[in-house]
């Protein structure tokens, strides 16, 4: 079981530059990649921001171009999408009690996917209904391995201008919720723009780089008051993760769309070396 993850997409962020915006021009980019590369994903999931503004064209442009995806696509919203738009670009999606939140079951694998949206936020929320909803989902399969997908990763990441307070409610809401499952092997978020990785609450947590510019890797203190000129946007390349689930064990693999090329193929000359490789394993059918 192969779990694409693309996250902050950020369509419709400069929908006046010509031919087309960079941000569609680095989703088309990634989606190509993801469709034509070696690891045909058995299902996506788009963890949020899809949209800059969260207007209803701009949800439908994405919303066209994933129709190119041969496997189901699973939508979550960030801090810069609207329910309402998602809801109607995606009319597969239900939600419940108006949130954007539901499970997937992914080959054995349960995937949560919440909603952690606050209209008018940058940041992330967690209210009592959420909290609600999913500490019942968990209730209701203890012991199917889960994983849970979230667009704000609930973690202080040192990248002080994007980070929550730690000691924020709707962290503690969160925590106190998935504390002592032990059925959710990992959480993966997006919002940050960068990878990271790490443990919230014991549990292994990934943040996956975004499809949109990056944020610039600068983990000094931010002075709300006097800006610095440090950079905050970067041009490095769209990123996506695949996460494999083999019944047991999830690994969550990266790869950067643009900026490389191959420097060695499995040919001749290299099969003696993959051989040997093989056969430190030990015997094999
Ligand atoms: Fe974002
Ligand atoms: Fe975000």
């Amino acid at each position: 079981m192969l779990i694409a993850q693309l996250t902050d997409i950020h369509i419709g962020f400069d929908p006046e530059e010509e031919p087309e915006e960079l941000n569609l021009r680095r989703f088309r980019a990634t989606l190509a990649r993801l469709l034509a590369g070696p690891n045909r994903p058995d299902m996506l999931v788009v963890s949020g921001d899809i949209t800059d503004n969260g207007d209803v064209e701009s949800f439908e442009d994405a919303a066209a171009l994933l129709e190119a995806c041969p496997f189901p696509v699973w939508p979550m919203v960030g801090n810069h999408d609207s329910r309402e738009g998602l809801f109607r670009a995606f009319p597969n999606v239900r939600g419940e009690g108006g949130f954007v939140h539901y499970a997937v079951d992914a080959g054995g694998l349960r995937l949560i996917l919440l909603d952690t949206l606050e209209p008018g936020r940058h940041g992330g929320a967690f209210c009592g209904a959420r909290a609600k909803w999913l500490a019942d989902e968990l209730a209701a399969h203890p012991d199917t391995p889960t994983v849970i997908f979230m667009h704000h990763p609930p973690v202080v990441s040192g990248i002080d201008w994007m980070d929550p307070a730690a000691d924020e409610d709707w962290i503690a809401r969160f925590g106190a919720v998935v504390s002592g499952q032990d059925q959710i092997v990992a959480i993966h978020c997006g919002h940050l723009h960068r990878p990271i990785s790490t443990t919230f609450r014991g549990i292994p947590l990934s943040v996956t780089s975004s499809v949109a510019p990056l944020v610039a890797m600068d983990l000094r203190p931010v002075d709300m008051h006097h800006p610095d000129g440090r950079d905050l946007i970067t041009t490095e390349p769209p990123r996506y993760a695949l996460h494999r689930w083999d019944g047991e064990t999830l690994i969550s693999h990266y790869e950067d769309v643009s900026g490389w090329h191959a420097l060695a193929h499995y040919t001749d000359k290299l099969q003696p070396m993959i051989h040997d490789m093989f056969g430190e394993r030990g015997p094999r059918d």
